[in-house]
């Protein structure tokens, strides 16, 4: 069952007990050098273990610590901006890694040929990332559990969409202009000037039968809270764009989405919805997948940045990204 799905790793909690990090062997020291956002949280106590159950990890924010980390990551936006640099001037410890981190996708990570040669690991929301750092994914429940029959009740809008940013040439305004020319896509955000607090965003997505999860990127892996929180967890069955049918496959189950790829025209895409909605059977089974899987979000910094120690050890020796540049535009769709 979990072979769709090979970004679930289990964690590492064996063989630990809370207070752990007394009888660690290694402790790995992971610094951020600034926070994300000029936004920071608490490093009080053993954070890893205490919020993860991730031993032998310290997180640490002094930059004073230089010398005894292991990883030195720093986050793409501010040395875009201009709000912070390098210490390219530090000598670094032989073993020491730097790691570049970005959640961002290609189009907004500015240019990246100067970082040529420095970093030794990513971390980003790729797959193939040296830590990958989804926006969300699934985790097996522990034991199944019964999902409400009836998903189509309280119902009252086919397809919504919620758009900030509509560029005529995006891709997916594209597709939503064409669809709407066969059904009603009831629009919410900026765009319309119809907007949803954060507090009214999912229980309105909660009535519409389904939630256009458009990236307004279109890139490799790039999937963001528009399916894992707007979509699976407002309740709507999403219709997907962006990265390729295939590589939604690896990291949703069947059935619990519908790519426009899938059709051979918008208006078939259109069609399929509105057979869907009307039929209850149909249109519940997209929900099935709920009894075994439940939705994991991740928000916070330090769980991305404890997640490092998870995967220190099977880091290659020696490795440095001599292409940044070309390593994060790979395989752009
Ligand atoms: C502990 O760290 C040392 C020095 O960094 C390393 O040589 C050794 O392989 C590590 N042991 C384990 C179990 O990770
Ligand atoms: C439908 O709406 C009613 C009243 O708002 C609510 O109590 C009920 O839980 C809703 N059912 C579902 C399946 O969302
Ligand atoms: C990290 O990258 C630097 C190049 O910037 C390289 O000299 C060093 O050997 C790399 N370290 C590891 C542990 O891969």
């Amino acid at each position: 069952i979990l072979a769709f799905f090979p970004l679930y790793r289990q964690q590492n909690t064996a063989f630990c007990c809370s207070g752990c990090n007394s009888s660690c062997r290694n402790m790995t020291t992971i610094l951020l050098w600034y926070w994300p956002f000029r936004k920071s949280y608490s490093l009080q106590g053993d954070v890893c273990w205490d919020l993860y159950r991730i031993p032998c990890c310290r997180l640490v924010d002094q930059r004073s610590l230089f010398s005894s980390a292991d990883v030195v990551v720093f986050h793409n936006r501010e040395l875009l901006e201009g709000h912070q640099k390098l210490p390219l001037d530090l000598q670094r410890p032989q073993h020491q890694r730097w790691a570049w981190m970005s959640l961002e996708s290609p189009l907004h990570n500015g240019n990246l040929r100067r970082y040529a040669g420095i970093f030794n690991i990513t971390i980003t929301y790729r797959r193939d990332a040296d830590v990958s750092s989804p926006y969300g994914e699934l985790i097996p429940k522990e034991t199944e559990e019964h999902v409400a029959e009836d998903a189509a009740l309280n119902k009252s809008s086919l397809v919504c969409w919620v758009v900030s940013d509509y560029l005529t040439h995006h891709k997916r305004s594209e597709v939503y202009r064409e669809l709407k020319a066969v059904v009603p896509v009831k629009v919410y955000g900026h765009w319309t000037k119809a907007y949803l607090t954060s507090g009214a965003l999912l229980p309105t997505i909660s009535r519409c039968y389904f939630y256009l999860a458009f990236e307004n990127s279109i890139a490799k892996d790039y999937i963001t809270e528009k399916l894992w929180r707007n979509a699976y967890q407002g309740g709507a069955v999403p219709v997907v764009l962006g990265p390729s049918l295939n590589d939604y496959k690896t990291i949703a189950p069947p059935h619990s989405f519908i790519h426009v790829d899938e059709f051979a025209s918008v208006k078939d895409l259109g069609k399929y919805l509105q057979q869907l909605a009307e039929d209850k059977k149909r249109y519940s089974e997209y929900f099935t997948w709920k009894q075994q899987w439940k939705v994991k979000l991740y928000t916070d910094w330090r769980e991305r940045l404890c997640k490092i120690c998870s995967q220190y050890n099977s880091f290659p020796q020696q490795k440095y990204y001599t292409d940044l540049e070309a390593w994060v535009n790979a395989n752009n769709i």
